[in-house]
């Protein structure tokens, strides 16, 4: 959905407005070009076997895909999931999990 490229976090509500103290490292592409326009802008990353690489996010702050998929809809899309839903899109992330040498990871 990102579209794998950079994008800010919290495109439809601000992100980093809940939270405490705000670092460095939340200010993502900023800190390499300096420009204002990429504060709070990161790589969207690819979603293979996401299911396998927790934890999510920039900093690692978020442990399972239900909330990451919670936070995605809230700040990126901008709209309120079901349940439901979500459990069916965390379902979708779970099969994006591959192979290697024939053998399911
Ligand atoms: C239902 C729709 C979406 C799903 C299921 C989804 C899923 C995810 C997941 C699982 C991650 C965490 C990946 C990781 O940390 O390894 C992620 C991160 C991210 N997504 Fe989404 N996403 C959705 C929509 C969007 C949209 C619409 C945008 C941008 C307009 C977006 C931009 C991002 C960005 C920038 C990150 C990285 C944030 C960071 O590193 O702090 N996503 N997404």
């Amino acid at each position: 959905m990102g579209g794998n490229l950079f994008q800010k976090l919290g495109v439809m509500q601000e992100y980093f407005t809940d939270m405490e103290k705000v670092r460095v490292a939340d200010l993502g592409r900023f800190n390499v070009t300096q420009q204002p326009q990429d504060r709070f802008v990161f790589k969207v990353p690819g979603l293979r076997n996401v299911a396998l690489t927790a934890p999510y996010l920039h900093d690692g702050s978020v442990d399972s895909l239900q909330e990451v998929v919670e936070i995605m809809m809230k700040h990126q899309l901008g709209v309120r999931a079901p349940e439901k839903d979500i459990a069916l899109i965390v379902l979708f992330l779970k099969t994006l999990t591959g192979q290697y040498q024939g053998k399911g990871l």
